[in-house]
């Protein structure tokens, strides 16, 4: 049975990875930061849950010694959105530093502690949740400073590990979910979680250590960089 670890679970986009995961017959360790949440209603025999807030090392270290059957998959699907400061003089820095840590700076600290879980098993896939909003070539519109740069930091930090992390066979997948009906989404957005869940899902199915780093959407659309 696959042994997976989710982080953010506890509503959006991580309850929904966690429940369709347990759904395909993987292990999941699910993490959430203060409250349970949604977990507390998905009562499965191979569910696990620990908080983990993954801006603490010590959170992370802490829920991964417990995990002692090793792991086949890492989502790093925490992550926050900013105030989409309306111009350039609203930019508050306290708040840039907090958006980068948790969305470009975690899910590295979150991977590089779960790489002796991982080799232990003989390689996995490591997922990091971007956006389009990432994307450089597709920044038309601007603003959403911080969060467009650190998913864009995110992705750099994805695709610098490939070369180390192809020779462990770990294969990392850069994956935008869609503009999702979530907390962060928002009401108005198009796509419903399970449906951006499947695609992601058969994204992790189909993903091999010589598609490593690839960007694409929950479709399997390759994005511009
Ligand atoms: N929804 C979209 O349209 C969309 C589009 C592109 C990319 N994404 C990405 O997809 C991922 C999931 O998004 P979502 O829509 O599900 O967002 P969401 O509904 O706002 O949920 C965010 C999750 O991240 C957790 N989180 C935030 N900071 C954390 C921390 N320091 N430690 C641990 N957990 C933390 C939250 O926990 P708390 O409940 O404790 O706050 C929550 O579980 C994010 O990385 C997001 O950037 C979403």
């Amino acid at each position: 049975m696959p042994v997976a670890l989710v982080t953010g679970a506890n509503r959006g986009l991580g309850l929904e990875l966690t429940r369709q995961l347990l759904e395909s017959g993987y292990t999941v360790h699910a993490t959430y930061r203060t409250s349970k949440g949604g977990l507390a209603d998905l009562h499965h025999p191979e569910l696990h849950l620990a908080s983990m807030d993954v801006r603490m090392p010590e959170d992370i270290a802490s829920v991964l010694q417990q995990i002692k059957t090793g792991l086949d998959l890492v989502v790093n699907n925490a992550g926050v959105s900013d105030g989409r400061w309306a111009n350039i003089e609203e930019i508050d820095f306290e708040k840039v530093t907090e958006v980068m840590d948790i969305n470009a700076v975690a899910p590295v600290r979150v991977t590089q502690q779960a790489l002796p879980l991982l080799d232990q098993n003989g390689g996995g896939t490591v997922v990091m949740l971007s956006s389009l909003m990432a994307s450089i070539a597709d920044c038309q519109s601007g603003k959403s400073y911080a969060y467009r740069a650190s998913k864009t930091a995110l992705n750099m930090f994805t695709v610098a590990m490939k070369k180390e992390l192809t020779d462990r066979n770990i294969s990392l997948l850069i994956v935008h979910p869609g503009w999702v009906e979530t907390d962060m989404g928002g009401p108005k957005a198009p796509v419903k979680a399970d449906e951006s869940v499947r695609g992601i899902l058969e994204r992790i199915e189909e993903q091999t250590v010589a598609m490593s780093g690839r960007f694409v959407e929950y479709t399997g659309r390759t994005l511009p960089w």
